[in-house]
């Protein structure tokens, strides 16, 4: 059975614009999420507080996020990886943050400088200290169908890193396939071995990368397990500036498309939100590679 109704987590305005090479002036992107929300989306990752010369593309996060405060109601997540980056979020009144692991070594070392237990380590105070305050956590977890340096990875190590970041305290996880390598069978099978150790469906969101144009029929598969919290990006905007191959996650119009012709509710308005990816296009100066946003707004 189908879920009634899907959370749609929209990361175009962070995994989309941290990976793009012109830098994108701070009032586009307060317009982008004022945009997005007004299309009916509820949840909208804002931005990152990461190390300003890891992501330059996401380093005005202090003159962006109090741009967005005028959006009651819209659950605006930020990435935090360390301590400092908690520190940061805090002080301009995040209630949302969300740390971001690794299945594998290598991705952990190039994404975070660190080993993925030395990465725990240095996720367990920012938890801690988040869930004290009262902000929701999400944990990421990166690389868990295949890595493009390791090659695929097992459902045991993916498991193994999963319930670490649940036992820190994260209140969700998101399963990422960070360079879009995943397809249903392997889907069916992580959320199976998640599930035989405990993990529930309702603790998980799913993360996908459209590099292989799976990303739509993996999502399929999550919400037949259960799953009812899928990651999107607007015009399908995205990747990672540290994980070679990935191209942009699975755009939220394609989504919407799917999730529309199922019944599915997700209180997002698809034309509303497919003008916003026709005018990010044209902020970015190239067509979005979403097929929906093409044939919706082929004139
Ligand atoms: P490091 O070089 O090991 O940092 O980087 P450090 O802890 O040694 O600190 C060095 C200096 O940086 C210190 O300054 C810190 O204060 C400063 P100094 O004392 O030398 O003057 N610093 C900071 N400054 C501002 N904000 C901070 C911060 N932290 C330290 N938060 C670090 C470690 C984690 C900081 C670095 O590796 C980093 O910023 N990485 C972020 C990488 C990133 O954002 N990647 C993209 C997001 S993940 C993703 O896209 C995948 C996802 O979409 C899911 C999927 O698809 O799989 C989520
Ligand atoms: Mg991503």
């Amino acid at each position: 059975a189908l879920p009634a109704r899907v959370r749609i987590h929209e990361v175009g305005a962070r995994d989309g614009l941290q990976n793009e090479k012109s830098a994108v002036p701070t009032q586009v992107k307060a317009e982008f999420v004022h945009r997005l929300a007004a299309a009916g989306l509820t949840t909208i990752e804002a931005t990152s507080f990461v190390h300003p010369k890891w992501v330059p593309q996401l380093a005005d996060a202090e003159e962006l996020f109090p741009q967005l405060s005028d959006l009651p109601g819209v659950h605006l997540p930020v990435l935090v990886p360390n301590e400092r980056g908690l520190d940061r979020a805090l002080a301009l009144g995040a209630t949302r943050i969300a740390v971001f692991g690794s299945a594998t070594e290598t991705f952990a070392s190039r994404n975070l400088n660190r080993t993925v237990a030395e990465s725990l380590a240095m996720f367990e105070p920012v938890v801690a200290r988040a869930k004290e305050g009262g902000a929701h956590v999400r944990g990421y977890l990166s690389m868990c169908f295949g890595d493009p340096w390791e090659g695929p990875v097992p459902v045991r190590q993916v498991v193994r890193v999963a319930k670490a970041l649940l036992d820190l305290g994260c209140d969700e996880l998101s399963l990422g396939d960070t360079i879009g390598v995943a397809t249903p069978g392997h889907v069916r099978a992580l959320l199976g071995g998640l599930g035989e150790e405990g993990v529930g469906a309702d603790l998980i969101g799913v993360h996908f990368h459209d590099t292989y144009g799976q990303a739509l029929s993996n999502t399929l598969a999550a919400l037949q397990h259960g799953v009812t919290t899928v990651d999107a990006s607007a015009g399908g905007l995205g990747g990672c500036p540290y994980a070679k191959s990935a191209t942009g996650n699975l755009a939220t119009e394609d989504l919407v498309w799917m999730l529309d012709g199922l019944g599915i509710e997700t209180g997002v308005d698809l034309a509303a939100l497919t003008a916003t990816s026709v005018w990010m296009a044209e902020q970015l100066g190239r067509p979005s590679p979403s097929r929906t946003v093409r044939a919706l707004s082929h004139k």
